[in-house]
């Protein structure tokens, strides 16, 4: 039996993680989950699947769970509880899922900790790829990316990289692709996190619709794959049937396809080197054609382009326009700027703040807190 800690429990991934474990009941049990503030969802969670530990990081919202709950759960508070519930010695798998910066360090516990990571936060490599990949290998922990394209390149690399040339990441180019750019200033939140094919967080479907979620991922391709930003490609591919490809120096290229559903790529994580069924069923082509290419735009999804440079700058420049984006997508969301001032306020904020290699997690987390009051400063200037 496998013992499963689930971080980020309540969101979008943790509830397809759920799916998939709850068709292998035999094989998986859910050993520890956490949320941050949705104590209801947890409580029912917690009935279900009775955890041996459940973490709350918000402490009030930890108060109401623990008051309410019967059982044998422990309910444990605040964010260094994510550490030792990914960190434990019962715990087999983590399913890193939780949304931002707030999740990079118990990520890094679980590597340490040398256990399989089943990386949905992408912040984790966006932040820290650097430390975060010399503790994978230090601790002999097994990275599993669960984002669809670096799990489509996973998946595509099982026979080697011998002779790989480039891998070529596909992005659905979002809510927007055909939108013309001169009507972007008025789209809402809600038509952003109307996203065409994947169903998913808030902050994500308004990073996809800027195109910042794709420039997020070669960061993360670069740290996953060890390529440099030449060798990491990005296509437009409205139907997302084809997850990335994978290109080799004879002219060879494996691509990994599938319904758009993150249950194919979590079960592929959590049976690896396996395969388990996930729910998800098998792909029609006939009915998915035609499946149509673009190159990106990137003038008029400036996002991406400007994770391109922070990528070419190194260091600090991928976690400074990382907090700029969780800024200024926050305040989208909360309606007090404009769609288009996302993109502004990251290039901006990567203009002013200090560009320097971090060598250390409180390097990098002075570095975040430090591009989050930059962010918050210029977008005041939008608001
Ligand atoms: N959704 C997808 O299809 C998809 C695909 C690829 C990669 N990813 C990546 O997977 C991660 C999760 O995405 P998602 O779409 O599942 O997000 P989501 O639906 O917004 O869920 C986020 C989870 O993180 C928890 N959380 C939020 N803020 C937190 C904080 N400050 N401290 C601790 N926990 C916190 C939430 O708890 P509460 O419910 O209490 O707020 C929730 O359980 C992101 O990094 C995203 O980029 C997602």
């Amino acid at each position: 039996m496998i013992n499963l800690t689930l971080l980020g429990a309540t969101g979008s991934i943790g509830k397809s993680t759920l799916s998939v474990v709850d068709l292998h009941p035999e094989r998986f049990n859910v050993f520890a989950i956490s949320a941050h503030t949705s104590w209801q969802k947890m409580l029912v969670l917690c009935q279900k699947y009775q955890p041996a530990f459940a973490v709350m990081t918000d402490e009030h919202a930890a108060q109401q769970l623990d008051d309410q709950l019967q059982g044998d759960t422990a309910v444990l508070s605040g964010a260094q509880s994510l550490d030792i519930i990914a960190a434990h010695k019962n715990t087999h798998y983590v399913m890193a899922a939780i949304v931002g910066a707030a999740g990079m360090a118990s990520s890094l516990a679980a590597a340490k900790a040398g256990k399989r990571i089943m990386l949905a936060n992408k912040e984790s490599l966006v932040l820290a790829g650097d430390i975060f990949m010399q503790a994978v290998n230090d601790h002999n922990a097994e990275l599993i990316p669960v984002d669809s394209e670096h799990n489509a390149i996973f998946q595509c690399l099982q026979g080697g990289s011998s002779g790989l040339s480039k891998i070529q990441l596909t992005a659905s180019g979002g809510p927007f692709l055909r939108t013309p750019a001169n009507q972007l200033s008025s789209v809402t939140p809600d038509q952003a996190c109307a996203h065409p094919n994947w169903s998913m967080g808030r902050k994500i479907s308004v990073d996809s619709a800027t195109m910042m979620n794709k420039g997020l991922e070669v960061i993360e391709a670069h740290y996953l794959f060890n390529l440099p930003a030449d060798k990491i490609d990005v296509v437009v591919h409205p139907q997302s049937i084809v997850h990335s490809s994978v290109y080799f120096k004879d002219g060879s290229t494996l691509s990994q396809l599938g319904d758009p559903d993150m249950r194919t790529v979590i079960s592929y994580a959590m049976s690896h080197p396996d395969r388990i069924s996930s729910g998800v069923s098998a792909l029609d082509l006939t009915k998915n054609s035609p499946l149509e290419f673009y190159a990106p735009d990137y003038d008029k999804f400036a996002c991406l382009r400007l994770a391109f440079e922070a990528l070419k700058q190194g260091g600090s420049a991928m976690g400074t326009i990382n907090a700029a984006n969780e800024i200024a997508v926050e305040k989208f969301l909360d309606d007090k700027i404009k769609f288009l001032d996302i993109a502004k306020i990251i290039e901006k904020t990567l203009e002013n703040a200090k560009h320097f290699y971090p060598k250390t997690l409180a390097e990098i987390v002075d570095n975040d807190q430090n591009a989050r009051l930059i962010a918050n400063q210029i977008a005041h200037t939008y608001v």
